[in-house]
Order: C-alpha cells, then structure tokens, then sequence
C-alpha cells in the first residue's frame, strides 16, 4: 500500500509504482493533504499515476491537526486492508502519519527518500524524516550521505538499501517533454530569465523575511527577468510585500509538472527553497541557488549545480554564476550524483519484491477451514 499526500511525492512514487506494477497487488492512498487541482491532480494525470483507490481527504491544519486526520483516516484504511508493506515517500506530514500509523499496527514500512538529514530542527521534515526513519523497516536511500546518517543513527545495515533517486526516474522519463520554447512563449520571455520558487515557512510565514525576499526579487527583476510560479502558501504574505506581476516580474500560478520543468530547463539559473528543485536543477546543468542556510541534499553541491545563499546574496551569487562557465544541459551520465540514472524505481522494485518473498511465512490459527475468515 502506497502512501502519498503531497506533490513531491507524485514523482518519486510513479516509477515505483510502475516498476512493481504487475508483480505484487498494490493500493495506491492518497491522503488529501494537497488537494488543488495544480498541486495533485494535474499531476496524476502528466505522471500516469493510477487513480487513488482511497482518497482520504485530510487538507490543510495546523501539523498536529493535519497529522492527526492523515492518522484518523489511515489507521481505519489499514485495519480493514492489513497491507503486508506500506510504502511512503519524502518527508511530509503524511509520511511520518502513515508512518505512526503503520508501526503501530505491526504493519511494515518502506521509505523512500530514507536518511536524508538538513540537522535543522526547525524544519518540519527534519522532524518527519527521522521519526520515519527510527519506524521503518526498509530505508530505500536515494544518497551515499544518507548511508552514513542512518548508520550513525543505529539503524541495522541489512535494512538499508542504496537504490538511487526515483524523482530522477521521472525526471529522465519526461525529458524529451521539457519544452523551453514552449515556457519562453507562455510567459512571454525573449532572453535570459530566471525562475524562482519560494514556499519553505522560514521564508514566507516571517513579514520581515518576506520582505527582503521580496526587495531582493525586485533587485535581480532589473538584471532579467524573473518568473515565480507561485505555491499557495505564503501567496497572501508575499502579495501584501507588494510583489506582483510587473517590470521584470512574472507572478503565475504553480504550473504542471512537464512545463515547469521545461521553464527551469531554460533558465539561466533557478532561486528556490525547495528540496525537489535542487535535485531536478542538478540533473538538468541549470545552475541553483538556494535560499537556506543548510540542506539536506548535500550531494546536489558536490555532484550538481546547487550552492546555499542568504536571501540578501543572491544578487553577488548570481553575478558569479552567470560568469561562470556553463554546466552542459542536462548533465551527462557520468557528471550525475551516484544511481540518479533513471533505474531506481526498478532497483526499489527489486528490494520490495525480495523482501516480501523472505518474509516468515504467517502462521495461520489452528482452526476448522470453515471459521477462518479471509479478506
Ligand atoms: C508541504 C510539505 C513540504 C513540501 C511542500 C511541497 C509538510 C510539513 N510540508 O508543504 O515539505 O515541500 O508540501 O508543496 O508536509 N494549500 C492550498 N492548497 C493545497 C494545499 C495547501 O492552498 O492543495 C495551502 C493551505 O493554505 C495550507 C498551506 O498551503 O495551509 C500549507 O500546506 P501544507 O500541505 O500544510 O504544507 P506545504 O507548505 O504545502
């Protein structure tokens, strides 16, 4: 039983899903905690996800209300189904629910995306990720780095498996689709531009915060253009700072997987706080600049094209990377983070369905046939 809640989790959960389809019965959840069209749906769609069996409906909440209803919701889904394995992705409110949930129940659970660590226990996901990662059983790792966290954190070695970035499955999947022209005559660009991304609450919920991200968006907006697909949260808060669609700034709603992607394909460098974005940016050679003061995805520095900036240096960094040399777009091969190769659904597959075949066999109660109830 797949778990998935958010948007990040559609990419990384198609390829499993495709990669197991066929081989293992699999229900596909969806808890609900993204629920307009443009977060989730247009993503089923583009991805070729199959139709969510269960679709709970959980929304939006403060984290302990929105952890709460994902909990409520799956705990009564997982006591009628007893999934042999729950799958969960990323690092969202509904992975750590579904999590809790299932160890709970005595039902095992998988993590893709195990191990990652930004040591930043004021993020949200900092939080979800390690209690995710203490409760599950097979900690499907997407970076060497991660290995080393997880090790270091006594989780048993047999139940660590290096198989790569599944995102990246997508991602390679979908590359032929990633049409710049087509972004340049949506948004109406003819040069360079850029793309920027901003959602994480450090950056969108603090007025002062928003502030200087917005005098900064303004600053680099006279250099070239600027194009913010902008994610809900935090719309109000960076609308009321005064940025809108104007001289240099193109405000737009958050866009459909393929034709962000051909946006940032043709950007001359990507602003974002997103842990999704640097890995996409790494693979595509699109220079990244990062509005954090740590990440998680480390690998994305050393293997890609991805540096940590203040919010006041970015217009500095910029300078620099646009006098750089140019990464080649996307990045070959070879150039790539380890097992981001496109094959890592297909490896989690693999470690999925042995997993399953070395199960104990459940022994059945020593009953009459006719009193056993099945289903
Ligand atoms: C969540 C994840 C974050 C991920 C991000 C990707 C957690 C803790 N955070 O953050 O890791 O990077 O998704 O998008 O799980 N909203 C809508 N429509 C929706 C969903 C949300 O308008 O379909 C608005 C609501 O005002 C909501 C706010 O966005 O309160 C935040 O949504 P939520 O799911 O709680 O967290 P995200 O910021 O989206």
């Amino acid at each position: 039983m797949h778990v998935t809640g958010a948007r990040p989790n559609f990419p990384k959960a198609a390829p499993v899903l495709e990669a197991l389809r066929g081989r293992v019965n699999q229900v596909l959840v969806h808890t609900g905690q993204h629920y307009d069209d443009r977060l989730s749906r247009v993503f089923f769609d583009e991805l070729g996800l199959p139709e969510p069996d269960i679709d709970l409906g959980a929304g939006s909440g403060s984290h302990a209300a929105q952890t709460a209803a994902v909990m409520v919701g799956l705990e009564e889904v997982f006591t009628r189904q007893r999934p042999d394995l729950v799958v969960v992705y990323g690092d969202i409110n509904s992975t750590l629910a579904a999590t809790l949930v299932a160890a709970k129940l005595l039902i095992p659970v998988a993590h893709v995306e195990a191990g990652l660590r930004s040591f930043d226990m004021t993020m949200p996901e900092e939080v979800n990720r390690r209690v995710t990662d203490q409760l599950s059983d097979l900690l499907l790792v997407t970076s060497a780095d991660a290995v080393g966290h997880l090790a270091r954190e006594g989780v048993p070695a047999d139940r660590i498996h290096f198989t790569g970035n599944p995102m990246i499955d997508t991602l390679v999947k979908h590359l032929d689709r990633f049409d710049e022209a087509a972004a340049r005559a949506r948004h109406g660009l003819t040069g360079d531009y850029l793309v920027a991304t901003l959602h994480r609450p450090a950056n969108v919920d603090d007025p002062a915060a928003v502030a200087r991200l917005v005098a900064m968006l303004h600053e680099v907006a006279g250099r070239m253009p600027v194009v913010i697909p902008l994610h809900p949260r935090g719309r109000a808060g960076l609308e009321a700072a005064g940025l809108s669609s104007s001289t240099g700034i193109v405000v737009c709603e958050p866009l459909p997987y393929s034709a962000f992607l051909g946006l940032v394909r043709g950007a001359a460098a990507v602003l974002t706080d997103s842990g999704g974005v640097q890995e996409e940016a790494t693979v595509l050679g699109v220079p990244c600049l990062t509005m954090r003061p740590n990440t998680e995805r480390p690998v994305t520095i050393t293997h890609g094209t991805n540096r940590l900036v203040t919010v006041e240096g970015v217009p500095a960094a910029l300078d620099q990377v646009l006098g750089a040399p140019a990464p080649v777009r996307p990045a070959p091969p070879e150039r790539r983070p380890p097992l981001w190769d496109g094959a890592a659904g297909r490896r989690i597959a693999e470690v999925i369905i042995t997993w399953l075949d070395s199960r104990t066999p459940v022994t059945l109660p020593k009953e009459p046939a006719s009193q056993v109830v099945s289903g």
